[in-house]
């Protein structure tokens, strides 16, 4: 029976995967064995199996022993570990969520609905290292697999509208919080129906430029505004996570020799936990909007195609609706002004679901397989 170790289970995207492996009682046909880097000895989470303490994650006598070992414990530990228990003559499988091991020759991202055969050609050639895609470009993926596959993307761009959750759990509570300090102080304004609206309107940037208002995670006010930056600058002036939007997708699709030009700009908006993404795609050659629907709606079991009407979109294409669940709507698909073979897509996915935690859940039951 393999045996399966766990890394950094209990943090945001640990605990979405082990719920979402609960959910589909992925816990069965192996043998698990859950790391901690600060608990050791300790009980284990209750997966409905018996399970043994809880093991000491730098000990790697032990995490040799493992099959493979699914870490969601960030790139720290990954730079730490991964490298140390190649180097100890490890041959395992290594599945994780970082970014660290993303670019590198020897590794395959993985988004199995999408590049399936890319995962399994490297399984054939001894590849042992696969690492969830950043989360906005397995989105993307999942909404507009489609058209990759049929070779319609002569190049895009992806605006995005990415929610707190992709920066921490602790910008998600930030997040919360600035709204909760906006509202307390414009709370006698607002229950005053005959108080004028610039009031309100002052009272609520005086707030946010206060000295005192929560930013420590943030840096800046993200509730009633929004953050065009995420991640490091690079010196071509994109962000980091505006260079992965090219670099991973064309490395999911098999296509780094041939790369589709993608580019755009990605900014954090005040949702919780699911990314928004407006695309302008320039199609290699004139297609129907009900052909590139069609085309869209059967790429995979995820994607809802939403017609480009205002109540559909108001009420399906939003995080509101999306949030916790694994559906992918693709909507606001229509013709640009742009000409014929121009058309925009707007998307909406969970951060945490297949922007993270689900590609390695399911690249845990190929190995199973
Ligand atoms: N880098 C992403 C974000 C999340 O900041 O939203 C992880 O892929």
């Amino acid at each position: 029976m393999l045996r399966i170790g766990f890394v950094g289970w209990r943090g945001m995207v640990g605990s979405v995967l082990m719920g979402r492996m609960l959910e589909e009682k992925d816990f069965a046909g192996f043998e698990p064995l859950f790391f901690t880097t600060s608990q050791a000895g300790q009980a284990g989470p209750d997966v409905g199996m018996d399970i043994p303490p809880l093991a000491d994650a730098y000990d790697y006598d032990l995490l040799k022993t493992m099959d493979v070992i699914v870490s969601c414990q960030g790139g720290g530990y990954t730079e730490q570990c991964h490298p140390e228990l190649r180097k100890i003559g490890w041959k395992g499988y290594w599945i994780d969520a970082a970014s660290t091991l993303r670019m590198a020759d020897d590794s395959v991202i993985v988004l199995d609905p999408v590049n399936r055969k890319v995962i399994d050609k490297a399984l054939d050639a001894g590849i042992r290292d696969f690492v969830g895609g950043n989360c906005t470009v397995s989105l993307m993926l999942m909404g507009l697999g489609g058209l990759f596959e049929n070779d319609l993307v002569e190049w895009m761009t992806s605006m995005t509208y990415q929610a707190a959750s992709g920066a921490g759990a602790r910008n998600m509570r930030e997040l919360v919080d600035q709204m909760r300090v906006i509202g307390t102080s414009s709370e006698d304004i607002l229950n005053n129906p005959a108080a004028a609206i610039a009031e309100l309107d002052r009272k609520v940037i005086s707030t946010m430029r206060d000295p005192s208002f929560p930013t420590d995670h943030f840096g800046v006010p993200l509730a009633g505004s929004v953050i065009p930056w995420i991640d490091r600058p690079l010196e071509n002036g994109q962000t980091r996570e505006e260079w992965k939007g090219f670099v991973e997708t064309n490395k999911i699709l098999g296509r780094t020799d041939n790369p589709v030009p993608i580019d755009g700009l990605c900014v954090r908006i005040g949702a919780m936990r699911c990314h928004s993404q407006a695309f302008t795609i320039k199609l290699k050659r004139d297609v129907p909007i009900n052909d590139i629907e069609s085309l869209l709606a059967a790429h995979n079991a995820w994607v809802r195609v939403i017609p480009n009407e205002k109540e559909r979109s108001m009420q399906e294409l939003t995080p509101a609706k999306v949030t916790g669940t694994l559906n992918v709507p693709v909507g606001r698909i229509r013709k640009l002004n742009m000409g014929s073979g121009f058309i925009s897509v707007f998307s909406v996915g969970d951060q945490l679901l297949w922007g993270a935690a689900e590609p390695l859940r399911r690249m845990l039951r190929i190995l199973l397989e």
